[in-house]
């Protein structure tokens, strides 16, 4: 047996603005699998994640609602759990980030930030709604595009043509909360100075911590040039007041990784994590000696493979060992879409379908590269059909019920074919390097080649003959204990 290993894994951490949905499920399923087989490995492994539950769309959402952001927080934070516990995603610990702990630790990182002298101030200009008397989020300004002049557009790009451009370039610009004509007030910021951490990410990022195709793509970013980052928003703002700065609040992406921290802390500091004596430094302190892995998609690497890392840093943390990051759902070929009845919530699916079977196409699916996987209905229908019934399940249901009716529901102490069990057994080795890799559709595929050959062992033996010839009871109890094992 190898060495024991520590490790930490954690998933995205879901906004508490809207319901979890097929496409956040590729990456909870994908996390949940490799933490499943850790454990099972009898290696030490913990799996944190928490609702992300800071920011504008949530204070707004929260108020159309008329309750408070507590309020909606809560009732997002239990239906989350609920729908992952369905689909059997098993956190060690489900949090939130609007936690004393992530208070805590946020101050304490951006003192330790601001004491670096990684942190500067500035004062910008930025669209204002008069009537709301609120500074406007990109996304909540709508106007004409001055690229085509599509009408209702977002202010910081098109749908109907594509460009990218800043709020201030849209025609006949209103706020999507008063339609009042936003105006331009300036406000001082405080700036997270990326650029001061420029070297030491180069090297991080070519040393083994991300997939090959991300490093590509950060080099793209570093060529662009590494530019300040603005971690304030201004009252109203549903999140953590900055230290020593009345008024002036963290923006959602500042706290909302340390929310993993937060989650661990948070779990270490329950029973479980006393009975096992886990201590925060351990994980997370500069010497750490675990492993940390985040899952995470596409979308969000800029956040986990640049600032992230640098933050820890900054603040004498440990970096993560991996940031693992995979690609986009699609439904049939296309980008999941309300009008087109294909953007399906958890709590949908589970009102139909069977969550493992989900569970299991997604697993056939899965590499450890960052491409896009689609669920296509009829090939999920063929799969779960002719794979996981027809071959894996199979195996077992062709011998279960001749032990359940013949032999009291009792395996025999022998087998057929003790060498064909030796022989599946032997792959395990491979499948593990297949989980462990992340590639676990290659894991399936073997998978499913032992099942070949199990079900190729039971057409041969005919358990369903033996079945009619009371004298050959010990051939077929012998056949169907061996058809057993082979399943297990
Ligand atoms: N709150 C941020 C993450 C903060 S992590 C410190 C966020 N939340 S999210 O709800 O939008 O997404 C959560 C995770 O689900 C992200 O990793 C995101 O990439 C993933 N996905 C969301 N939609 C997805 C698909 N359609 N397909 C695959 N993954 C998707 O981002
Ligand atoms: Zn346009």
């Amino acid at each position: 047996m190898t060495e024991r290993r520590k490790i930490l894994v954690t998933s995205a951490l879901p906004y508490a603005n809207g319901p979890i949905h097929l496409g956040h499920l590729v990456e909870y399923i994908q996390t949940d699998i490799w933490v499943r087989f850790q454990k099972l490995r009898g290696h030490s492994c913990y799996y944190v994640c928490a609702d992300d539950t800071h920011g504008t769309p949530i204070m707004l959402r929260a108020a159309q609602e008329g309750i408070t952001p507590e309020a909606l927080i809560g009732r997002m934070h239990a239906e989350h759990l609920q729908d992952f516990t369905a689909f059997h995603v098993d956190f060690d610990n489900y949090y939130t980030t609007h936690s004393t702990e992530n208070r805590a630790l946020a101050s304490e990182i951006y003192r330790r930030l601001l004491a670096g002298g990684h942190i500067t101030r500035r004062t910008i200009k930025q669209a204002y709604d008069p009537v709301k008397e609120m500074f406007l989020p990109d996304r909540f300004i709508r106007g004409e595009c001055p690229r085509c002049g599509a009408k209702d557009q977002y202010g910081d790009s098109c749908e109907v043509c594509g460009a990218t451009y800043s709020p201030t370039e849209l025609k006949n610009a209103v706020s999507a909360l008063s339609g009042a004509k936003p105006i331009e007030k300036e406000s001082e910021h405080f700036f997270f100075k990326l650029g001061d951490f420029g070297t030491w990410l180069r090297e991080w990022t070519r040393a083994g911590h991300l997939q090959p195709e991300v490093a590509n793509k950060l080099d793209e970013w570093f060529n662009a040039g590494l530019q300040d980052w603005d971690i304030s928003r201004d009252a109203p703002y549903f999140g953590f007041e900055i230290p020593d700065a009345p008024g002036k609040y963290f923006y959602v992406w500042l706290d909302a990784p340390i929310g993993y921290m937060a989650s661990f802390k948070n779990f270490c500091e329950s029973d479980k994590g006393r009975a096992a004596r886990l201590r925060f430094e351990d994980y997370w302190g500069k010497d750490s000696d675990a492993e940390l892995y985040h899952f995470i998609g596409k979308d969000i690497l800029y956040f986990h493979a640049l600032f992230w890392p640098a933050m820890l840093h900054g603040s004498g943390h440990r970096t993560p060992t991996a940031i693992n990051a995979h690609g986009f759902l699609t439904i049939n070929g296309q980008k999941m879409s309300k009008s087109r009845g294909t953007f399906i919530n958890a709590r949908t699916y589970l009102n139909h379908l069977n969550p493992e079977y989900l569970r299991y196409y997604f697993a056939a699916k899965l590499s450890s590269r960052v491409e896009d996987i689609d669920l296509n209905f009829d090939d999920y229908a063929a799969r779960i059909n002719s794979n996981l019934v027809g071959k894996f399940v199979n195996i077992a249901s062709r011998a279960a019920g001749f032990i359940t009716r013949q032999f009291d529901g009792k395996l025999g102490d022998t087998l057929a074919q003790s060498a064909l069990v030796d022989e599946l057994r032997a792959e395990r080795d491979v499948i593990a390097g297949y989980y462990d890799k992340r590639e676990y559709a290659e894991a399936v595929r073997a998978i499913m080649a032992l099942a070949d050959r199990a079900n190729a062992y039971v057409d041969e033996a005919k358990p369903w003959v033996l079945a009619k010839d009371p004298a050959r009871a010990a051939e077929l109890h012998q056949v169907c204990t061996t058809a057993i094992n082979l399943f297990r």
